[in-house]
């Protein structure tokens, strides 16, 4: 008998896999390409090779160091929601990488890994070994290279009020402005208040209902690179329905925009809240928590100061602080700015 050869002979690859893709590349294709560098050697996805070496590849020439291939299989495996030992490894490889090559002392490892994956810096203190963290710990107490929380609120029309804020030195603004056609104006203001005060290279991340999309758009690219529109999912039962369009919707566009030239880390472009998340405590027409985290952890870095100047009840505030990053708040509503201001509060009173 002609013995066949087995592939999933290879050093840590797992048969399940293998088979499992086999069986989904049968029933609805190959979903994601192998990743190859210029040499042609396998970047990401081995299992996929060995479940069929015809399998679609993508050649990614600018692949060169240790660096670059350990950050295109942390990003393959945080897309693919990989087991969290998976991840592990690969961080924890990365982070020897940064000692080795880039000769980074210990305490600078963790804020920089933080600043090359899209995970979030508590997920990271998590996940590597003591050695490669700071003393302390992210929301606990802090070293020197992590600024205290910290936040500054106005009340009022941001308009106006954002006069306040420097040009140049906000790294993003992520926010949820008013959905009704009525405020379709503001965001071209929106537009071009983010292009005095973001940094260069700075995101805008703005929620926008459907219904006057297209105007919105056009009003933000006025001042603003479209870079991506983000969807935000918001599963449960309890779906606002949109009786002039007929649709029960289940998510909501973020359009992100850029001043100038995006050179951040890669972005998973689906965000979710948990089901049925619908927080209404602070605000009526409140974000979730859950949801925003998953939002904002995808467009910041620690020590970063975020902007919303639409803040409602603070809930972007709340997600930056718990990321180690500073926050500017707006709002028009006094009542509002107090409850954000508590909600806050709290926060840099439990650090
Ligand atoms: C959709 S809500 C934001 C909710 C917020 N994301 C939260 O989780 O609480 C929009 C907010 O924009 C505020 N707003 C409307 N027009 C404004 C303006 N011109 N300047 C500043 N804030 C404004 C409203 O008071 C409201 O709180």
């Amino acid at each position: 008998m002609v013995k066949v050869a087995n592939p999933t002979h290879q050093i840590g690859l797992n048969r399940e896999v293998v088979n499992g893709l086999r069986k989904s590349k049968t029933l609805v294709g190959p979903l994601h390409k192998i990743i190859l560098d210029a040499d042609g050697n396998v970047v990401a996805g081995e299992h996929r090779r060995a479940a069929d070496p015809d399998w679609p590849v993508e050649v990614r020439p600018e692949i060169k160091t240790e660096k670059d291939r350990v950050l295109v299989k942390i990003h393959e495996n945080y897309r693919k929601k990989m087991p969290n030992k998976k991840v592990k490894g690969e961080l924890l490889k990365l982070a020897q990488v940064l000692v080795e090559e880039e000769d980074l002392k210990l305490e600078e490892i963790c804020d920089r890994v933080c600043g090359l994956v899209p995970y979030s810096p508590r997920y990271v203190q998590k996940m590597l070994p003591s050695k490669y963290k700071r003393s302390g710990g992210y929301g606990m107490n802090r070293t020197s290279s992590v600024q205290p929380a910290k936040f500054d609120l106005m009340c009022g029309d941001f308009r106006e009020k954002s006069n306040e804020i420097e040009n140049g030195s906000v790294d993003i603004i992520i926010t949820d402005p008013p959905y009704g056609k009525a405020y379709i104006p503001l965001y071209e203001d929106l537009g071009k208040m983010a292009s005095r005060v973001l940094k260069d290279g700075g995101s805008l991340a703005a929620m926008a209902g459907q219904s006057y999309l297209s105007e919105i758009l056009q009003k933000l690219c006025k001042h603003l690179t479209y870079n991506w529109i983000v969807a935000y999912l918001t599963p449960g039962g309890r779906s606002p329905q949109l009786w002039e369009r007929k649709v029960n919707t289940f998510w909501k566009p973020v359009l992100w925009f850029i001043k100038g030239k995006y050179e951040g880390n890669w972005i998973g472009d689906v965000a979710k809240s948990n089901p049925n998340d619908q927080d209404k405590q602070y605000s009526e027409h409140g974000q979730s928590e859950s949801g925003m985290l998953d939002i904002v952890k995808r467009f910041v870095k620690i020590n970063q100061v975020i902007l919303d100047p639409f803040m409602g009840a603070g809930t972007t505030g709340v997600v930056a602080l718990k990321l180690g990053c500073s926050f500017i708040g707006i709002d028009i509503n006094a009542e509002m700015v107090e409850i954000a201001r508590r909600r806050l509060q709290e926060i840099v009173v439990k650090e």
